[in-house]
C-alpha cells in the first residue's frame, strides 16, 4: 500500500465509522433475543458448547441466573411479561392473563409500541391457552408467529431402534435428518425463517427478534452426528443419584413425561419413587449434551446473519433440567439444576464479565429497555398494580457496565405447585385445580432455602404455618444440593434470616 492509498483507506475507514455512529445513533438498538426449550446452566467442563462460549467470553455471562418456576408456560410468561407467577396467577398452561389478571405490557409489545418491527419465531410464548392460542398476536407481533411445520411430528414415532429397524417414540433420538418427515427438523426450519427475515427485512425500523428453539427439550430428537461430538466414555454419571432421606418428599416429582417415552418404559421403573439405572443415565446425559450441541450450532449460525455493532443479543431458556441429580429428571422443581439458566447479555458498549450475583428471568424486560436506550420512566410494580406496564424484576445494566463491586444481597425467588406432599401422577405438573401446597424458594449466593406451604388455589392465599418441608443448602460445600441443612444447629441463623427474607418477599 503507498502513502496515498493508505490515506485513502483511513479517509475510507474514518468517514465509515463516522457514517455507522451517526446512523445507530438514529436509529435505535435491535434486538435478537434466543430462548433455548429446556436448556439448563451447563458448566464449561461439562460440555464444549462453541458458540455460547464465545457469546459469554465477548459479552455479559450470569451464572447464577434463575427462573421463576421450572415449567414451560409459567416460566416463559413470568419472563415476557416481567411478572411473577404469583402475579400472573399463572402455575399451569391453562389460563392467559389479559382474561385472568391484567392487560399486561409484554417485552415484545414495550417493542412494537416503541417503533420496533417484532418477530417470533419457534416456542417464544408456550403455544395453546396461556397465550391464547396465538402466541400474544397481535399484541406482541408485528408479524403472525411462525411456527416450523415439521413441528407437528415432535412426539411422532421417528426413532429408530437400531436392530429391529421398527419406529418408537423414545426418549433418545438421534436421526438421520434425511429420512425425518419432510426430510427436516422444526430447529433446522426456524433457522432457515430467522435467517430469511434478517436478509430481506426493510431495516429502516429496529427489530426485535425472538427466536425459540426447541430443543434440547424431550423427545431428545438431533442430528445423529452430534453423538460424535459427545463421546460417551466422557460422559460422567450424575454425582448424587439418589435423594438423601433428610430431604421431604414432597420436593420429589416423579418425572412421568421422561417414564412414558418407549425405551424408557420398557425399563420397568417403579412408581413414584424408582431412579434411573446408571447406564441409561449416562445415555441420556449423553444424547441431552449432544442436542445442546445441535443448538449450539444453530445459534452459531443465526448470529453469523446480525450486525453484532447495532445489535443487543441476549440468550437465555425458560428453566433447567435435572439429568439425575437428587434422582430426578426433567424440571418440575426447585431444585438449583431445574432453576438455573444461561443467561448472556452481548451488546455495544457491554464488555465481557462473569457476573455472579443471583438474577432472575424477570430482570431481562428491564434490562432490554435499559439497554435499548429507549427513554422511558417505567415505574416498579407496587403490591397491588393492574398498571399495565410496571416490573417486578430490575434492569441489570449497571451489574453489565460499572466496576463497582456485585451487590452480595442479591437473591432470587422461584416457586413449584404441589397437588400433594406423597408424589402422584399429577405431581410434575399439577393443574391449577389440584394445586394444594406451593413451594417457594430463595436463592442467594451461597444458600437455596426452600419452604412448601398449604396454598388456597381459589383465594390466591398462602399458610406459613402449615408446611410441608424445609430444605436449606449451602452452596460453598455442596454445590449439588444432596445434604439439606434446615435441622443442623450451626445453620440456625442463617435459616432463620432466609425464612423472613422470603416470607417478606412473598406476596
Ligand atoms: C389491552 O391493551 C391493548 C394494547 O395496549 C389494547 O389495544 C386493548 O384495548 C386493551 N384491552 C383491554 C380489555 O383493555
Ligand atoms: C383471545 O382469543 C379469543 C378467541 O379468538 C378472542 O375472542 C379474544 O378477544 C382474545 N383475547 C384477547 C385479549 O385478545
Ligand atoms: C422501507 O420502509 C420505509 C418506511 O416505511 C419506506 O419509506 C421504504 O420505501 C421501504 N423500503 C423498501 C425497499 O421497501
Ligand atoms: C418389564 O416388564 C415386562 C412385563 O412385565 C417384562 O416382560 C420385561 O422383561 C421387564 N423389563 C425389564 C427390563 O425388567
Ligand atoms: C380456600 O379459601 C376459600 C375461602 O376462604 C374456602 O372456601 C376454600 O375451602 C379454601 N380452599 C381450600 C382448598 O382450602
Amino acid at each position: 500500500m503507498t502513502t496515498s492509498q493508505l490515506s485513502l483507506f483511513l479517509n475510507i475507514s474514518i468517514f465509515l465509522t463516522f457514517c455507522q455512529l451517526c446512523c445507530t445513533e438514529k436509529r435505535n438498538t435491535n434486538i435478537l433475543m434466543i430462548v433455548v426449550d429446556d436448556l439448563r446452566h451447563l458448566s464449561d467442563e461439562t460440555i464444549n458448547l462453541p458458540n455460547l462460549k464465545r457469546l459469554a467470553d465477548e459479552g455479559a455471562n450470569f451464572k447464577n441466573a434463575f427462573a421463576q418456576q421450572a415449567l414451560c408456560a409459567p416460566s416463559r410468561n413470568s419472563m415476557l411479561t416481567g411478572r411473577r407467577p404469583d402475579t400472573l396467577r399463572l402455575y399451569d398452561f391453562y389460563s392467559y392473563w389479559r382474561h385472568t389478571v391484567g392487560n399486561f405490557t409484554t417485552l415484545p409489545q414495550f417493542f412494537k409500541e416503541n417503533g420496533y418491527d417484532t418477530y417470533s419465531i419457534g416456542k417464544v410464548f408456550h403455544p395453546g391457552i396461556s397465550s391464547n392460542f396465538t402466541d400474544d398476536y397481535p399484541y406482541s407481533w408485528s408479524e403472525y408467529p411462525y411456527h416450523p411445520p415439521t413441528e407437528k411430528y415432535k412426539d411422532a414415532a421417528v426413532c429408530k431402534d437400531k436392530e429391529t429397524g421398527r419406529l418408537h417414540k423414545n426418549l433418545l433420538c438421534p436421526v438421520n435428518v434425511e429420512d425425518q418427515p419432510e426430510g427436516t427438523l422444526p430447529d433446522l426450519q426456524s433457522l432457515e425463517h430467522a435467517v430469511n427475515i434478517l436478509t430481506t427485512r426493510n431495516s429502516s425500523r429496529p427489530f426485535l427478534l425472538a427466536v425459540g428453539f426447541y430443543k434440547p427439550h424431550i423427545p431428545i430428537k438431533f442430528p445423529e452426528q452430534y453423538l460424535e461430538r459427545v463421546p460417551i466414555s466422557r460422559v460422567k454419571p450424575q454425582r448424587h443419584p439418589y435423594m438423601s432421606a433428610d430431604i421431604p418428599l414432597v420436593s420429589w416429582h416423579p418425572w412421568s413425561d421422561v417414564r412414558r417415552r418407549d425405551d424408557i418404559a420398557r425399563l420397568n421403573i417403579s412408581f413414584p419413587l424408582g431412579t434411573m439405572p446408571l447406564d441409561w443415565s449416562i445415555k441420556i446425559r449423553q444424547s441431552y449434551y449432544a442436542a445442546a450441541t445441535y443448538i449450539d450450532d444453530l445459534i452459531g449460525e443465526l448470529i453469523s446473519y446480525i450486525d453484532r455493532r447495532n445489535t443487543i443479543v441476549v440468550l437465555t431458556s425458560d428453566h433447567g433440567w435435572s439429568l439425575g441429580e437428587n434422582g430426578l429428571w426433567a424440571k418440575y422443581s426447585n431444585f438449583d439444576v431445574a432453576l438455573k439458566v444461561p443467561l448472556i447479555f452481548s451488546a455495544p458498549g457491554i464488555s465481557s464479565k462473569n457476573i455472579h450475583t443471583p438474577v432472575e428471568l424477570i430482570d431481562i424486560f428491564p434490562t432490554l429497555v435499559d439497554l435499548s436506550g429507549l427513554s422511558h420512566n417505567i415505574p416498579k410494580c407496587d403490591v397491588k398494580d393492574k398498571s399495565t406496564l410496571c416490573f417486578e424484576g430490575k434492569s441489570l445494566k449497571s451489574l453489565m457496565t460499572q466496576d463497582f463491586k456485585e451487590f452480595g444481597n442479591n437473591f432470587a425467588l422461584s416457586q413449584y405447585p404441589r397437588p400433594s406432599v406423597y408424589p402422584q401422577k399429577n405431581s410434575d405438573k399439577p393443574r391449577l385445580k389440584d394445586i394444594r401446597i406451593m413451594g417457594y424458594s430463595i436463592r442467594t449466593k451461597r444458600y437455596r432455602y426452600t419452604e412448601w406451604v398449604l396454598f388456597n388455589n381459589t383465594i390466591f392465599t398462602i399458610d406459613w404455618n402449615k408446611l410441608y418441608g424445609l430444605e436449606l443448602y449451602d452452596h460453598f460445600v455442596d454445590p449439588d444440593e444432596s445434604n439439606n441443612l434446615y435441622l443442623v444447629h450451626k445453620y440456625k441463623n442463617i435459616k432463620q434470616y432466609l425464612s423472613r427474607l422470603l416470607r417478606s418477599h412473598v406476596k
